[in-house]
This record gives structure tokens, C-alpha cells and sequence, in this order.
């Protein structure tokens, strides 16, 4: 693709459909490498899609924050492994999207997870026209860190670093353990609060996609982390892209007893695990009273989640008219920065 490569125009020949059929084919196909959750790698898309949009949407690569998400290159493993055959590409990110968009209509889960998403769940819609960045830009600023976790973009009274949006270097919001690894809700809330505010979310729009989210997927955990490897860029370059190498058995397989099914092995039971992130949502005040609005009604969540999840993905693309595709919602969101539309009096020389 020379310089000349107009993807606007050429998403408009594009076969959505049987894209969307093929991504649906990808998802539902579990590979012996890394096998499916309950034979559906929605969730695991899912969780991919979002550290793609907060890193790729301003020309960024997702390289130095992911320290927690070894398994997102094995999603991204997966996608690079089938690419639509019919017309042009679709660049990743707009990839990713479409399948997040794509648990529409995805089949009530074999193991009765009750989300509303996944029996049926409707999207809010879906805009492509993302850009796909191959290098990391050189002009941007990761915070004052040079090693992973550490731990310098706070000052005074818990003052996050201006512009960064993640507690430490190598995560993506903040710890799922608690500020630093302290097991402290209300710690963990005053986190969360302050990074999703810098992605323009209010209260409302931080609860509805991290309980939303979390009730589509599940926690795997990485075993000890002193059995995992270096990160993939300090990787030797045949493990160079397949994530965080770790000794930790094998990751496939079923263990444990308690009231959770197990993903691949119905006779098995597991315990619940909760992020102390996820605790925060019912020990902040604040958070505590949207969640039980939300529990009550799971239409309203339904709804929230949608747009948050809409807004999510697509803020940073700017206006509009800069969506393509025939799944964009009809509705202007005011976040979209909508401009009225140019008026000939105003434009033209006197
Ligand atoms: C405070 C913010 C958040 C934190 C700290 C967080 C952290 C985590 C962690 C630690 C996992 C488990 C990974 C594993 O052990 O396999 C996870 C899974 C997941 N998260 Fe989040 N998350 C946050 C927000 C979100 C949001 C906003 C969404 C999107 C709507 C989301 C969607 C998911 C999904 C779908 C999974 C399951 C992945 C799978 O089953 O493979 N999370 N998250």
C-alpha cells in the first residue's frame, strides 16, 4: 500500500458481512495453543479491543504498558492468523472492533453466564476508520519511568502526572490488586476515578464497562510472577511477539472446586476470583450507588454499557462524518465534538 492508499474509499468495497462472518468463524475456532474459554474467544477479543483503543488511537503501540497483558498478544496472535480474504485489509484495530461489535447475536453461552451481552446483547453501534500504527512515535511521553512498575508520576496527595493515564508504567489503567498491590477498595476507587476522568468518563460511564466487561470474561491469573519471562521486546526473537513466556505449568486446563463452572471441563468447579478493582465499584460510595442501580435493572446497565463502551472505543476518533461503514448509530453524541455544518455565508470571501 503506497502513499496513495485512500482507506476510506476502499472500506466502501469491503464486504462487511463476510468479514464479520469470518471473525465469527476465528472466534468461535479454539486453538490447542491457547484454547477458548468456553470454546469463544469473545471476552478475551473483548479485553484486546480495549488496550488496543487506549493505546493505537493516537498513534500509539501498545508496547511499554501492557505489562499485565501477556494474554492480548495471543488475541492478536489469533487475528494475524486469518485475515479476511475479500477486498481490501481491515487494519487491526478496526478488526478488533468489529468483533467486539460482532457479540451481537453471539449464541446463549453453553454454561448459562447470565449476562444480557451475551444472550443477545446489542451493541451501540460500530464506526471503522481507525488508523493502524506500526511504530511507536517517537514524541511520546510514557511517564518519568524507565523499568516496569516503577512507581514516579505521583506527587502530593495522590497527583497523577499529567497528561499520563495509567498509575505506573506497564498498565494499563491502574493495579487490579490495589494501589501498588495493596488490597485497598477505596484506595483502588480514588485510581480508578482519576484515570478514566482523563479518558473524559464520568462516574457512570467507569462502572457500566469494567462491570460490564468483567461479567463477559474471566480471570485467568498468571500463576507466580517471578516465573514469567522478560517482556516480549527483551524476549530471545523467536519468542518475540507471542507475550510473556511463563514457567507457570502449561495455562490449558482445568483446576479447583467451588461454584464457578470450568471452561473447558463441565465437571469441574471453580472459586470465584474478584480484582480488588472490582471491589471498588461496591465499596465507593459513589460507585456502590450506580452499581445497585445497575443490579436492579439490568436493562439500564445494558444501555450504560453500550455507550460507555461505544464511547470507549471510538472518542478518539474525532468527528462524525470521520466514521465508516453502515453500522454507524444515527445518533450524535456530544462527546463526538459535533460542528454544525459549514454555511456558504460565513466561508466565502465577501
Ligand atoms: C479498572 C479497570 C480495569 C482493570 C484493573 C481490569 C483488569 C483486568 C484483569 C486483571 C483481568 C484478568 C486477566 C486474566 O487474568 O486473564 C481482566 C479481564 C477482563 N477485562 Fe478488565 N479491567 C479493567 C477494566 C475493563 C474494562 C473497561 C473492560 C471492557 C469493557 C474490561 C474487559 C475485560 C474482559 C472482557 C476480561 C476477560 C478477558 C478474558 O476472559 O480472556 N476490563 N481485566
Amino acid at each position: 500500500m503506497g502513499a496513495a492508499f485512500d482507506y476510506a474509499k476502499e472500506f466502501k468495497s469491503l464486504g462487511l458481512n463476510a468479514v464479520i462472518k469470518d471473525l465469527r468463524a476465528l472466534m468461535t475456532d479454539s486453538q490447542d495453543w491457547w484454547p477458548a474459554d468456553f470454546g469463544h474467544y469473545g471476552p478475551f477479543f473483548i479485553r484486546m479491543a480495549l488496550a488496543l483503543r487506549r493505546h493505537v488511537s493516537r498513534g500509539r503501540r501498545p508496547r511499554r504498558r501492557r505489562r499485565r497483558s501477556a494474554e492480548l498478544r495471543a488475541a492478536q496472535q489469533l487475528a494475524r492468523q486469518r485475515q479476511p480474504g475479500q477486498g481490501p485489509a481491515v487494519v487491526v484495530a478496526d478488526q478488533a472492533e468489529i468483533r467486539r461489535h460482532d457479540l451481537v447475536g453471539r449464541p446463549p453461552h453453553p454454561h448459562g453466564q447470565r449476562c444480557a451481552g451475551v444472550q443477545g446483547f446489542k451493541t451501540f453501534g460500530f464506526g471503522a476508520g481507525r488508523v493502524d500504527t506500526w511504530e511507536p512515535e517517537a514524541d511520546i511521553y510514557w511517564g518519568p519511568e524507565g523499568k516496569w512498575l516503577a512507581d514516579e508520576r505521583y506527587s502530593g496527595d495522590r497527583d497523577l502526572q499529567s497528561p499520563l493515564g495509567a498509575v505506573q508504567m506497564g498498565l494499563i489503567y491502574v493495579n487490579p490488586e490495589g494501589p501498588n498491590g495493596n488490597p485497598d477498595p477505596l484506595a483502588a476507587a480514588r485510581d480508578i476515578r482519576e484515570t478514566f476522568a482523563r479518558m473524559a468518563m464520568n462516574d457512570e460511564e467507569t462502572v457500566a464497562p469494567i462491570a460490564g466487561g468483567h461479567t463477559f470474561g474471566k480471570t485467568h491469573g498468571a500463576g507466580d510472577a517471578a516465573l514469567v519471562g522478560p517482556e516480549p521486546e527483551a524476549a530471545p526473537i523467536e519468542q518475540q511477539g507471542f507475550g510473556w513466556k511463563s514457567s507457570f505449568r502449561s495455562g490449558k486446563g482445568a483446576a479447583g472446586a467451588g461454584p464457578i463452572p470450568d471452561a473447558y471441563d463441565t465437571s469441574k468447579k471453580h472459586g470465584p476470583s474478584t480484582l480488588t478493582t472490582d471491589l471498588s465499584l461496591r465499596f465507593d460510595p459513589a460507585y456502590e450507588k450506580i452499581s445497585r442501580r445497575f443490579h436492579k435493572n439490568p436493562a439500564e446497565f445494558a444501555e450504560a454499557f453500550a455507550r460507555a463502551w461505544f464511547k470507549l472505543t471510538h472518542r478518539d476518533m474525532g468527528t462524525i462524518v470521520r466514521y465508516l461503514g453502515p453500522l454507524v448509530p444515527k445518533e450524535h453524541l456530544i462527546w463526538q465534538d459535533p460542528i454544525p455544518a459549514v454555511e456558504p455565508s460565513r466561508t466565502s470571501p465577501p
